[in-house]
């Protein structure tokens, strides 16, 4: 069995999914449709955890020891602040070391490596790497590349091109859950019974089409059934096809619209994002209205009193700094709670979640 292939974006979803596994579980982080809901609401309480016990100066130092013995390289080639960061402190909050290629023109690059030879490189001196790039596909490929070789270590994408950003995507369901969770118990609790998201309605805003936060939050929501999800853009940016057919296929209730002010009393969670020109070939998308697509102070009488305002930022002028204040803000919470959900998500795929489980088990009440 080839177990390098060349563009594995090609390959059925299932297969892709295969290859980023080991033993069953996931080892590469690379797309959103790699959690199912029981995975999803195990993190959800494994962050929730690691945030409860490193509270305590006692806490902190256990939560210390666990990774202590590893490594990691943020290769980060395309500009971040958050999610290196976060990646950088999560690392910190589990003991791990870590070092960091943001500046590809400072490594033999410039000398005419390749991509490909320069994260086989990357792979024998760190147990573990997180990858900013802004090619789609490059770290599925890479993490593909790294299956073959004799030392495998696990690959974690933090953003690819206009494709994807899992665990940006887990760490605003992590958002959502606190905010829709009634209590501690709720978020610590066992069982996988209760939906959080069950008769939610949740819109998303902005430039969906190359919004890659997007595209990996709604794989994410479409393993809650009953959720209903408002797709709220210009014609120009709308959500692409392939996210409205998985959908479909998940008989997920999804509406696409075209004025916030219409839907948002409506909604139980706002998802605010920027215009992504950056990806304009010629500055086309510059001159789009988007001021039906921005929550301003004006729409302030329209909104639930529990509503939940997200956005991944960087913002632009699509979320009034009016609403940076009110406890509905939910944007500055993502920033933290981002830190938790990776330090979570690095346990698991190290394999010490369980250890973290017990711990809190072992101290803690609920
Ligand atoms: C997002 C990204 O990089 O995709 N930012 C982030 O990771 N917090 C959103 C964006 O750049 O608009």
């Amino acid at each position: 069995m080839d177990i390098r292939p060349e563009d594995p974006t090609e390959l059925p979803t299932r297969r892709r999914v295969r290859l980023l596994s080991r033993d069953d579980r996931l080892y590469h982080v690379i797309l959103a449709q790699q959690f199912d809901r029981e995975l999803i609401d195990h993190l959800c309480r494994i962050a929730e955890m690691t945030r409860i016990i490193a509270d305590a100066r006692a806490g902190a130092r256990f939560l210390n020891t666990i990774l202590s013995h590893k490594r990691a390289m943020l290769y980060f080639t395309q500009p971040s602040t958050r999610t290196f960061l976060s990646f950088a402190a999560a690392c910190q909050v589990l003991g791990m070391a870590y070092n960091d290629v943001r500046d590809p023109t400072t490594s033999s690059e410039v000398k005419g490596e390749t991509e490909d030879d320069t994260v086989r490189v990357l792979s024998q001196y760190f147990d573990c790497i997180i990858m900013r790039h802004p090619r789609e596909g490059f770290a599925e490929r890479m993490a593909n590349r790294l299956n073959g070789m004799r030392r495998t270590i696990p690959l974690l994408n933090g953003g690819s091109g206009k494709d994807q950003h899992p665990t940006q995507a887990m760490l605003d369901v992590y958002t959502l859950y606190r905010c829709f969770a009634e209590s501690l118990a709720d978020r610590v609790r066992h069982d996988s019974e209760r939906n959080l998201f069950e008769g939610k309605t949740i819109a998303f805003v902005g430039d969906l089409l190359r919004g890659r936060t997007v595209r990996s939050l709604t794989y994410l929501l479409a393993r809650y059934p009953g959720v209903r999800l408002l797709f709220v853009a210009p014609k120009e940016l709308q959500i692409s096809e392939d996210i409205i057919e998985y959908l479909e296929r998940n008989e997920i209730v999804h509406e696409l619209k075209y004025d916030l002010p219409e839907v948002v009393g409506d909604c139980d969670a706002v998802y605010m994002t920027r215009l992504q020109d950056e990806h304009d070939k010629d500055g086309e998308t510059k001159s789009i209205d988007l001021s039906r697509f921005s929550l301003t102070e004006e729409l302030e009488p329209k909104l639930r009193r529990d509503l939940a305002i997200l956005h991944p930022l960087p913002r632009r002028g699509e979320l009034d700094t009016f609403y940076d204040e009110d406890p509905r803000a939910k944007y500055w919470d993502q920033m933290r709670n981002g830190m938790w959900m990776r330090a979570a998500l690095i346990a698991y795929v190290f394999n010490v979640d369980s250890v973290i489980l017990d711990h809190y088990h072992s101290y803690y009440n609920y």
